[in-house]
């Protein structure tokens, strides 16, 4: 038996409002949740146990997997959310293996290429209590740094760094984990813990045998808007690969949507169940969800549009989130990185960055009047 955990408890705060009421692992990528294209990889990789740790929103995960044939599922729930560590430990206790199994465990927000065979395959070769799998960044100043040495052997965990003296290294935690079994055992479950901040140093700081496995595939985390949608239109254009992704294409549009023969989408896009793009509109590297209505000579790039939600005739969208049940009128122009609550509603000409605004609707006093 293989067993794998996959930690799917966080709130997912940057992305809101999406995940106001959809756990980010379940949000919809490449035309189905994001948690089963990570399924589908780990049944490739041989999994046949799987525990999901959950604690936000817990119960939607048992709704999305009733029916699920795959492989089998276990559910731990933290009632209140003991941090990655805390969560790792909490779903071990679900796990079936012995003392010295290996257990795979993934974040549920990371988009990767990782051979996840090769992961455990050089972790029992080792003989390593935890291996990890980790990827090199443009830029390290956003993360905390893992420097290895000569063989892989981790030779720290360091703090996001401030000089460029500190940045010793461009390896990061990509995580994707393959932990000993006792090793997971020994980590506190009464209380929060951070697998970066406490439990990975503890062990390198005790003599522990921990390495990295650092790979150039493919890897995005997708915890924020701009890269969730970048990643779903990496799915469908063949630069990432998920099991559930056929070959590579322009977009995926849903066999129920309607887009007008004028209608641009492209870059990957994905248009869900229901949706309508109207005439000489363009999707762009976007997300539109279902039952969404655009009106013609629309403009949406990079961003997504969640369910139920009407984009007014003329409008531009670049780099928004727009919650579900929203109405934005015709002829708004919405400024990059704008997140829109669900159920919000903007006239037409509302918002504009460029060109005039609506005339002054309001009725004022004209100077002299009593
Ligand atoms: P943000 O609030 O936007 O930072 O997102 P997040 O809540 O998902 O946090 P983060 O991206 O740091 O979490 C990385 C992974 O760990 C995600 O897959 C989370 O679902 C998961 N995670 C984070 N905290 C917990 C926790 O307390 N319990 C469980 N079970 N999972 C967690």
């Amino acid at each position: 038996m293989r067993e794998a955990i996959i930690l799917v408890g966080g709130k997912g705060t940057r992305l809101r409002p999406l995940t106001n009421h959809t756990p980010k692992p379940l949000l919809g990528v490449a035309g189905t949740s994001f948690i089963r294209h990570q399924v589908a990889k780990l049944m490739d990789a041989g999994v046949d146990h799987l525990v999901f740790a959950t604690s936000y929103l817990a119960a939607l995960f048992q709704d999305e997997f009733r029916d699920f044939a795959g492989l089998e599922i276990s559910y731990a729930v933290e009632e209140v959310p003991l941090g990655t560590g805390g969560a790792i430990r909490n779903a071990g206790k679900l796990l079936r293996g012995g003392p010295d199994d290996p257990v795979l465990i993934l974040n549920g927000d990371i988009l990767s290429g990782v051979d996840l065979r090769d992961v455990v395959r050089r972790h029992e070769a080792r003989g390593a209590d935890v291996t990890l799998h980790l990827t090199r960044v443009a830029d390290p100043r956003a993360f905390g740094l893992v420097p290895t040495a000569e063989g892989g052997r981790v030779r720290a965990f360091l703090e996001k760094p401030k000089t460029a003296a500190e940045c010793v290294t461009d390896q990061i935690n990509a995580g994707c984990y393959v932990f000993r079994r006792s090793v997971l055992d020994a980590i506190p479950d009464d209380r929060e813990v951070s697998v970066e901040q406490e439990t990975f140093p503890a062990l390198v700081a005790g003599g522990g045998l921990v390495y990295g496995h650092t790979t150039d595939d493919y890897w995005r985390d997708l915890g924020t808007p701009l890269a969730f949608v970048h990643g779903s239109a990496d799915l469908i254009t063949g630069t990432a690969t998920s099991p559930l992704v056929g070959p590579p294409a322009e977009a995926l549009v849903h066999p129920t949507a309607t887009v007008h023969a004028s209608a641009q989408v492209t870059g990957g896009s994905t248009v869900g169940p229901y949706a309508v793009i109207g005439a000489g509109s363009v999707v762009h590297r976007s997300i539109v969800g279902e039952r969404v209505t655009v009106e013609p000579g629309v403009g949406i790039h990079e961003s997504v549009v969640d369910h139920d939600s009407v984009i007014g005739a003329g409008s531009t969208l670049r780099e928004t989130v727009v919650g579900c049940h929203s109405h934005i009128g015709a002829h708004n122009e919405l400024p990059p990185q704008l997140r829109l609550a669900c159920g919000i509603r903007i006239p037409a000409g509302g918002v504009r960055v460029t060109g005039t605004a609506t005339a002054c609707l309001t009725a004022h006093r004209v100077t002299g009047e009593q």
